[in-house]
Formats: structure tokens, C-alpha cells, sequence
């Protein structure tokens, strides 16, 4: 395992992406940094963190020794690696709200963004975390929260790093062994607001309500809506409000 540690940087998933075209990299290459000028999230959106406080870092992951044959499962292989990691240090009512977002105590703490690349024609994956750690304000971000917020604890990042990196490549194994149910159940047993009656917003705006049942090897949400009908969704088509 390789660790390069940036003072500052555009993204860290970035700056893997273009090394990967320059250089020969290995399994779990990994690159981490006080701080990002242009952190980058889901769907365009940005990814801010105070400087020094919190744990940004992507990794690098070739796919093309093991065939995944679905890309979900490895956005759920890393979901629950870091719900681990976190669990493991007392982190309180961790959960994973659908696809990838961290919550505790229903405020989000970590998001994931994993960007696939084709490099010499191979399939390889940079995954992207940023857990919100030692900050303690988010202007404006009512729906944020950090690890220092919920417990009061200090923690240090490079122990966080470590135990999701030994936490990523033991789901990793699994789905190579071809586990991809144990993963699959154990990502749908740890979704937030898993069977609970919740609102949702479509792509239209419109407000209804549902059940969250499971997901599918795709990466749709699948809702049981009131009149017993399953239907799936991806991200662009559905928004859970509460
Ligand atoms: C999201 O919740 O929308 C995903 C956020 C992912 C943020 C991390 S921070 C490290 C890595 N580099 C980036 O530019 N983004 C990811």
C-alpha cells in the first residue's frame, strides 16, 4: 500500500485519475490531503471541508483481476467497509442512506464518490471519501454533522484512513470470491430508513410516500409504494425527504 500525503490539492480523485495515465499504479495507491480547492461530489455537486480537520483521500482499485460484474456492488463493498470502520469506534446509529451517503444519527457525515477509469484498456475504480472528522461548524449545511459533533471526541484521520483501507480490502475479497449476496444483504440490513414509512420527492417535484424494501444489483431503489406496487428508482428520479 502506497500513501501519498498533499498538502493541498484540486481533488484528490483528480489528481489519481491523471496519475494513472502517467505512471504504473497498484491496488490500494492512495492519496490524501489536508485540503481541496476543488473537492467534487455526487451529480456535479462540491465537496467543502475545513482545512486540516477532516479525512479526504482516493483510492486506486483495479477491477480487471476480478470481474465485478455489477459496478453497484463495489459502491456497496466501500459503503460498508467505512459504516465498519466507524462502527468500530463507537460512532452511534451509522446507517447508509442510498447509494452512498454516511449518516449518524440521521446527519450526514461522509459521501463517497467512485469514478470509473479504463486505463490500457482495464477496468479500474478510484474511490473518493471525504468524512467530515474534527470540524465542528457547517455554515448553512443543517443536514452535516462530523464525528467531533456527535461524540466529542478528537479522533486522528490517519487511524480513520487505516482501518477503512484494512475495512475495503476485506469486502473486496469477498466480492472477488463471488459473495455478492453477503454484501448485497448486509449493505440493504444497514439502509437508512430501510421498511420505515418515508416521503420521497420525484423528478417532477411531486411528494409520495413509500417503503424502502432493497436495492437492486443495478443500484436502483426499490420502494414499495401504498398500493403494493415495487417500483425502481435511480438517482436522478427519486429524492428521500424523510
Ligand atoms: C458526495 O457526497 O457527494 C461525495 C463526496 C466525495 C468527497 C470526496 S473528498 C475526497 C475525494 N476527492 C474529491 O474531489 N471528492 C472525494
Amino acid at each position: 500500500m502506497r500513501i501519498i500525503k498533499l498538502d493541498a490539492i484540486d481533488s484528490t480523485n483528480s489528481f489519481l485519475k491523471e496519475m494513472i495515465y502517467s505512471e504504473a499504479i497498484t491496488d490500494y495507491t492512495i492519496v490524501v490531503t489536508e485540503h481541496q480547492t476543488n473537492g467534487r461530489g455526487q451529480m456535479g455537486t462540491t465537496w467543502d471541508s475545513k482545512r486540516g480537520k477532516n479525512l479526504m483521500f482516493s483510492m486506486f482499485k483495479d477491477l480487471s483481476i476480478h470481474v465485478v460484474e455489477f459496478p453497484f456492488y463495489i459502491s456497496m463493498a466501500v459503503s460498508l467497509a467505512i459504516l465498519k470502520a466507524l462502527k468500530a469506534l463507537n460512532i452511534p446509529q451509522v446507517s447508509i442512506k442510498w447509494p452512498n451517503d454516511i449518516l449518524s444519527a440521521d446527519k450526514k457525515i461522509c459521501g463517497i464518490l467512485i469514478e470509473n477509469v479504463i486505463k490500457n484498456k482495464l477496468n479500474s475504480t478510484i474511490i473518493g471519501i471525504g468524512i467530515n472528522v474534527n470540524q465542528t461548524e457547517f455554515d448553512n449545511l443543517p443536514q452535516a454533522s462530523s464525528l467531533k459533533n456527535i461524540t466529542g471526541v478528537h479522533y486522528n484521520l490517519d487511524e480513520i484512513l487505516h482501518r477503512i483501507v484494512k475495512h475495503t480490502k476485506a469486502y473486496s475479497k469477498l466480492l472477488q470470491d463471488g459473495k455478492y449476496n453477503a454484501v448485497k444483504n448486509e449493505y440493504e440490513a444497514n439502509l437508512f430508513r430501510k421498511n420505515k414509512p418515508s416521503t420521497f420527492r420525484n423528478a417532477e417535484g411531486d411528494l409520495f410516500s413509500g417503503f424502502i424494501i432493497g436495492v437492486t444489483k443495478y443500484g436502483k431503489l426499490q420502494v414499495l409504494l401504498e398500493d403494493e406496487i415495487v417500483k425502481k428508482f435511480d438517482l436522478k428520479e427519486i429524492t428521500l425527504m424523510y
